[in-house]
């Protein structure tokens, strides 16, 4: 009973620091179920952005003035934050990207153009979302690089005897989602990274679900590449994190030039800035990354024993549920130790679409769509999906709002 009381102390707590929680849609209160594709804000989070333009609004790393050596510390402090937080070796090897479309860009660009040849193959799986399979794509086309694509099996887990056997000596890149933002299946990324290393193979995970979802340690997952996306985390949009190697970040070309980038720029010869500056032409977003810090602290003060028990006790109760319901075909391999609670479904004789639209009627946000992955559509032999994702901020009555709505969308088409 008392743990009962105090989870549900817990929930009311973290409801109430979302601020958009408390509105209504179509005259009910919003149930918000499209975590995968953004999360909601803290208050805490909002507060520091409006803190940052009311209070100290600046340009960092140039100006001598109070207000801008304030936002530089802010700005640096937020970057050390985010170090902790990955457990990187080093503050540096941390740098700021828009989120982790430009972050997996970056690496192609700066990384992919200097380093892949022809007959170079690149891995990647066909749970990918898009933004790490075009960037791959558009160098491999330059490079003459070979794109190899592990597949994903009817449980929609990674096929890890096919990756295997496409590891070879011409190996030179694997890049794969550590956790599908359509079915939410986590893949063991640590032994991914391992096995390529052995074919002396770099390795970038793709960690957009990840940063609200798990403790991320990324010298003990050892990839090369990892990335983070910011307003998946609580953070704003418009802001995330490359984490790479030093050593790589140290020989590999920018990717934009201008400002903020250099050491001394002549018309004949530019050298540049050490990393982190190195990659972070331009002014950047600042507000994003003060605001993305705090939502780091916001993690790290609910703490991931909480999280990580909400997050466990919505997928155990919503897979249950959901599976239950006579008329929908849940995709997916669902194991509380390799999902966390994004649940991709069909409702018979319903388009995606439409089941999203009913639900919104009844104040319920999710997604349909192909969820940027068409090619893991095209395995599941569907044009799309509905997608219900879950956060800290959702409750088990969050999942029997959905399960009566999905009801009522197969009673409207029955
Ligand atoms: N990648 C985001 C999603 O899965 C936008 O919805």
């Amino acid at each position: 009973m008392s743990k009962v009381m105090s989870s549900l102390a817990v929930n009311t707590k973290i409801q109430s620091d979302f601020p958009v929680l408390s509105r209504e849609v179509n005259g009910s209160k919003l149930v918000y179920l499209d975590s995968a594709a953004t999360t909601q804000k803290p208050q805490c989070v909002i507060d520091a952005i409006t803190h940052f333009y009311t209070n100290y609004n600046s340009n960092i790393h140039r100006s001598a003035h109070t207000l801008g050596a304030e936002a530089s510390i802010a700005y640096d402090s937020a970057r050390a934050k985010l170090a902790k937080f990955i457990n990187a070796k080093h503050t540096s090897e941390v740098i700021f990207t828009k989120g982790c479309t430009e972050a997996i860009n970056l690496v192609a660009y700066s990384w992919g153009r200097k380093h892949l040849k022809n007959g170079d193959e690149i891995i990647l799986s066909e749970m990918e979302h898009h933004a790490n399979i075009v960037p791959w794509q558009v160098v491999a086309k330059e490079t003459g690089a070979i794109i190899k694509v592990v597949p994903v099996t009817v449980d929609g887990i990674l096929d890890l005897r096919y990756y295997k056997d496409l590891l070879s000596e011409k190996t030179k890149l694997v890049s794969l989602i550590h956790v599908s933002n359509t079915l939410g299946t986590i893949n063991p990324v640590k032994e991914i990274a391992r096995l390529a290393k052995n074919y002396g193979a770099k390795v970038l995970i793709d960690g957009a679900q990840c940063g609200a979802a798990m403790p991320i340690d990324v010298q003990d997952i050892d990839a090369d590449f990892y990335t983070l996306s910011g307003h998946k985390m609580y953070g704003p949009t418009g802001i995330g994190v490359l984490h790479a190697k030093k050593n790589l970040l140290e020989e590999m070309d920018p990717y934009q030039t201008g400002g903020g980038m250099i050491k001394l720029v002549d018309f004949n010869e530019t050298s540049y800035a050490d990393i982190p500056n190195k990659f972070e032409a331009g002014t950047p977003h600042i507000s994003g990354a003060i605001g993305l810090g705090k939502a780091v602290d916001y993690i790290q003060e609910l703490g991931w024993e909480t999280i990580l028990e909400i997050k466990q006790s919505l997928y155990q109760y919503g897979v249950n549920r959901l599976k239950n319901i006579d008329g929908i075909k849940l995709f997916g391999h669902k194991d509380e130790d390799t999902s966390v609670p994004v649940f991709s479904f069909a409702v018979d004789g319903v388009h995606p679409h439409d089941v999203a639209t009913i639900l919104d009627s009844m104040g319920i946000a999710v997604r349909a769509g192909h969820h940027c992955c068409q090619p893991l559509m095209r395995n599941f032999g569907v044009p799309a999906t509905a997608r219900a994702s879950f956060s800290i901020y959702n409750t088990k009555e969050d999942v029997d709002v959905l399960v009566e709505g999905i009801k009522k969308c197969l009673e409207m088409f029955s």
